[in-house]
């Protein structure tokens, strides 16, 4: 079945769809709601061993890669320790520092990232401890790491990763919320989040519910050749995911910037031809997007708001809604219309979604 279109047009459409069973079966028996923490047992880390991590360093290629970019905000945020993000592939070759107390997160939908691998194998040369994140089972990077956590989103097949992407998210909030109840995060806080993940799935379900959106916002600028994606802290890893679904399947230019690195430079290039889609999460961040909306307006750029704050009438030309749930974990959600979008707009300019030119499903040559 999961190599059959059952009645969609392509893998990249049924694969959208297919998320919020995938993202029911990422969390089936991991959530602990009697102590509002997570079950995470492939990791074989027990609670002594939780807490002697002083810091998280995820490792992934493209996708693997900005989904990394989010788990480390998830586990900042939660866990209140030092976490950051790297391309794999940037690892390998610069003799990095190994940390004793740093958990190595390899990330990899098939598990055969030639790149990815290498980082893994470097790292258990030097002593690195190391677990893998990880979609197929019995790949060479699950078998390298020994240990970790499976993403169960079943066979993604389409070369651009939806399904896997979010599972990717979600585990790490899993991971986030084990390390977080290890340390200080209260039971309140963790009850809330435990409910709040829970709930995840089915709100998929709501955003592809209101497809129409995202439909409308691809139709209106399928003729633009190049998109900025702005975002801020939480939405800045769904930003660069989001270009990245973009260029990948429709080959419109598209690059990701921090909100407020635009003045630095980008700004210069802003005018009524060059479009930018902005992440707006409903969080302390929000007068502070809304200003980046104003700057972007006032020299004449068209914006694309995708938001779950009630944004004042007029400010953005379009706007992308989705539902609110909490601010920590709302980045989750926010890639799926994104994928709507650039998947709406490469299919309105005629490509072929599942099969890019020029890229693989999983690159395992260097
Ligand atoms: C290729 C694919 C990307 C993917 C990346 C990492 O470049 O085209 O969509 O994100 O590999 O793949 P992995 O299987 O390691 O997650």
């Amino acid at each position: 079945e999961d190599y059959q279109l059952n009645g969609f047009p392509d893998f990249m459409r049924k694969e959208i769809h297919d998320q919020t069973r995938a993202g029911h079966r990422a969390l089936r028996g991991r959530l602990d709601e009697r102590f509002a923490t997570a079950r995470l047992d492939g990791l074989g880390l027990d609670a002594r061993e939780l807490r002697a991590v002083r810091r998280v360093k995820f490792l992934g290629c493209g996708s693997a890669y900005y989904a990394g970019q989010l788990g480390a905000n998830l586990v900042e945020e939660l866990a209140r320790l030092p976490a950051d993000a790297e391309p794999a592939s940037e690892f390998r070759y610069r003799n990095p520092v190994i940390e004793e107390g740093t958990l190595y997160v390899a990330v990899s939908q098939s598990g055969e990232t030639l790149d990815t691998l290498a980082a893994v194998q470097e790292l258990k040369r030097k002593g690195g401890q190391v677990v893998g994140l990880v979609n197929a089972v019995g790949s060479a990077i699950a078998r390298e790491c020994g240990s970790g956590v499976f993403l169960h989103a079943g066979p993604e097949v389409s070369v651009a990763s939806t399904k896997a992407v979010t599972n990717m998210s979600l585990s790490f909030a899993l991971l986030a919320l084990l390390l977080g109840r290890v340390r200080d995060l209260s039971m309140a806080h963790g009850r809330r989040l435990v409910a709040a993940l829970a709930a995840i799935p089915d709100r998929i379900t709501d955003v592809l519910a209101a497809e129409e959106q995202a439909i409308a916002a691809a139709e209106r600028y399928a003729g633009t050749e190049h998109m900025f994606f702005v975002g801020r802290v939480r939405g800045w890893p769904v930003a660069r995911e989001g270009a990245q679904k973009l260029k990948e399947i429709s080959y419109v230019h598209a690059e990701a910037y921090e909100a407020a690195e635009l003045k630095h430079g980008p700004l210069a290039l802003i005018d009524h031809t060059m479009p930018s889609v902005v992440i707006v999460p409903d969080d302390e961040l929000l007068a502070k997007n809304i200003g980046t909306i104003e700057q972007i307006r006032a020299r004449n750029g068209p914006v694309i708001a995708i938001t779950n704050a009630d944004l004042p009438e007029g400010l953005a030309e379009t706007v992308i809604r989705l539902p609110r749930g909490e601010p920590e974990l709302d980045p989750i959600l926010f890639t799926v219309p994104l994928q709507l979008f650039a998947y709406h707009l490469a299919t309105a300019l005629g490509r072929n979604v599942d099969k890019p030119r020029n890229l693989a499903k999983s690159v395992t040559v260097e």
